[in-house]
């Protein structure tokens, strides 16, 4: 029983973490971590430990096994030759063109990552789906490989869907609620199963690993998704309800969620939803349910994926109504570009639709993000879905390095990431550097209203109505 060597092909945001954990819970399997990208592993490799991706605790990690048991290449051909076990963790974007564009997840990278098992690997291999796929997409890499083996060798494919959360990831690691292995119903697929929990067993309690079929594992993960984006729209939908009647979603969602049934987790309204997983992942189940003719269980999960882009829509217009309908040429700073705190990641943030929609109206947006690179923020606005013309970008986006730099002379400032260090702020201070009337828009329930307020800030939040003195119209 065991495994003796591990390689994972994609050293993102997945692959990376997931394997330096295995690396450091497991000292006598050695991992290798293999990707296309030249610059993603000069990255992992760097000699100051400049990791490719942010996430607390992660550089420790890395600094306690690269080199001894835990190694990033770009040789993936030995990477899969010497590997007892493969995991596949390369990204599964939606598609951008064809057949299912916009929802149906774009498989390529799996398929090649599969072929190139198939070309390279001889004698018995475990190969791992660790990517969100869509259900029987195993079935798919088995026919790969199965058609392409060579004498000798000998594939069972598994499903092991991850389920960290970026911002927590090396924790949610440490500490998994679950960990799911699917396989094939016979002596081999359980033999693998088994030999895959042993790499877990190592830090995870016996009665934590779930073995199910291939089919469940793989539904289960766009599941989980999806009633967790679900949740979120749904405390979202309500939050409009409360802007309407006075209600508070914060008491509302305290008011619900002690109730054992609904439990008190993930019910903080917001500016909607971002990250590289629930938009794409419920949209691939809406595909899904379209392809297996439930018309009717497409529309109420694409629900979800509208009350979001309804809620950033909302928000946005909830900012050019209270600047007197007009945002043309003023400056709006907007705090926080990662779709959560603690990440670099701005995959699918609802900032970069807020800066669209101001855009849109030829605001000037002054942005300020502790951890996401410049470039990687204009990459985002400049992309054709967001923009259309990339020199308006230019014109109308500056970077700052500093949250206070960003924050002078605008008219209203925008929170769009929870990120601790923006409670700290002086506001005092921001608010003497701003046009008068001074507007604060907190998309995530953040800062002190009252207090703001009581400095001569205009607030307004998400799912709450606050309560001016008259002055200034709240906008629908
Ligand atoms: C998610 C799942 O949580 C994880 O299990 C899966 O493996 C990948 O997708 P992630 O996208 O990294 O993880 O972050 P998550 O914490 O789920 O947040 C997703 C988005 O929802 C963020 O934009 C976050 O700000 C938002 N959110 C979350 C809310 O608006 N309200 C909440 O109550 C919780
Ligand atoms: P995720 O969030 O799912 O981890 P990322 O985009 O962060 O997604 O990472 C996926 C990684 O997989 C990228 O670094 C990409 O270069 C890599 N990749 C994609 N296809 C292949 C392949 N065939 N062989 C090796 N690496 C690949």
């Amino acid at each position: 029983m065991g495994v003796e060597r591990i390689c994972c092909i994609g050293a993102g945001y997945v692959g990376g973490p997931t394997c330096s954990v295995i690396a450091h819970k497991c000292p006598e399997v050695t991992v290798t971590v293999v990707d296309l990208s030249q610059s993603r592993i000069d990255a992992w490799n760097s000699p100051d430990f400049k990791l490719p991706i942010y996430e607390p605790s992660l550089k420790d990690v890395v600094m306690q096994c690269r080199g001894k048991n835990l190694f990033f290449s770009t040789d993936i051909d030995k990477g899969i030759r010497e590997a007892d076990l493969i995991f596949i963790s390369v990204n599964t974007p939606t598609k951008t063109f064809g057949l299912g564009k916009g929802r149906a997840a774009d498989l390529k990278y799996i398929e090649a990552a599969a072929r190139r098992i198939a070309n390279v690997a001889g004698g018995d291999k475990i190969v791992v789906e660790k990517s969100t796929v869509p259900v029987r997409a195993a079935e798919s890499i088995q026919r790969i490989l199965s058609a392409n083996t060579k004498p000798g060798s000998n594939f069972q494919v598994l499903s092991n869907p991850e389920f960290l959360a970026e911002g927590s990831a090396v924790s949610d690691l440490l500490k998994p609620d679950r960990v799911l292995i699917g396989g094939e119903d016979s002596r081999y697929g359980h033999k693998a199963q088994d030999d895959l929990a042993w790499v877990y067993q190592h830090w995870v309690p016996k009665d934590k690993i779930i073995k199910t079929n291939t089919w469940s594992s793989e539904l289960s993960k766009l599941a989980a998704n999806a009633f967790l984006a679900q949740r979120i729209s749904s405390i979202n939908a309500m939050s409009a309800v409360c802007e309407a009647t006075g209600a508070d979603v914060a008491e509302v969602a305290h008011a619900i969620g002690t109730d054992s049934r609904i439990g008190n987790k993930f019910l903080q309204a917001s500016l909607g939803f971002g990250g590289s997983c629930f938009q794409k992942d419920v949209l691939n189940l809406v595909y899904l349910c379209e392809a297996l003719n439930l018309p009717e269980v497409a529309a109420y999960w694409q629900q979800v994926i509208d009350m979001n882009d309804f809620q950033r829509r909302r928000f946005a217009n909830k900012i050019i109504g209270c600047l007197f309908n007009t945002v043309t040429d003023k400056k709006i700073a907007i705090l926080g570009f990662a779709f959560k705190k603690d990440t670099g990641d701005t995959r699918e943030s609802s900032a970069i639709y807020i800066a669209k929609y101001l855009m849109e109206e030829g605001a000037r947006i002054q942005i300020y993000d502790p951890q996401v690179e410049h470039q990687q923020m204009i990459s985002e606005l400049s992309d054709p879905n967001i923009s259309e013309n990339p020199d308006r970008v230019k014109k109308l986006v500056s970077i700052f390095d500093d949250p206070y730099e960003a924050l002078k002379g605008t008219h209203a400032f925008v929170i769009c990431t929870e990120w601790d260090e923006f409670k700290d702020y002086d506001y005092q201070r921001i608010y003497s550097s701003m046009l008068k009337p001074a507007f604060a828009f907190d998309g995530r329930r953040l800062l002190n209203h009252n207090k703001l307020m009581e400095m001569g800030f205009h607030v307004e939040t998400v799912g709450k109505k606050t309560v001016m003195n008259g002055m200034f119209p709240i906008a629908s």
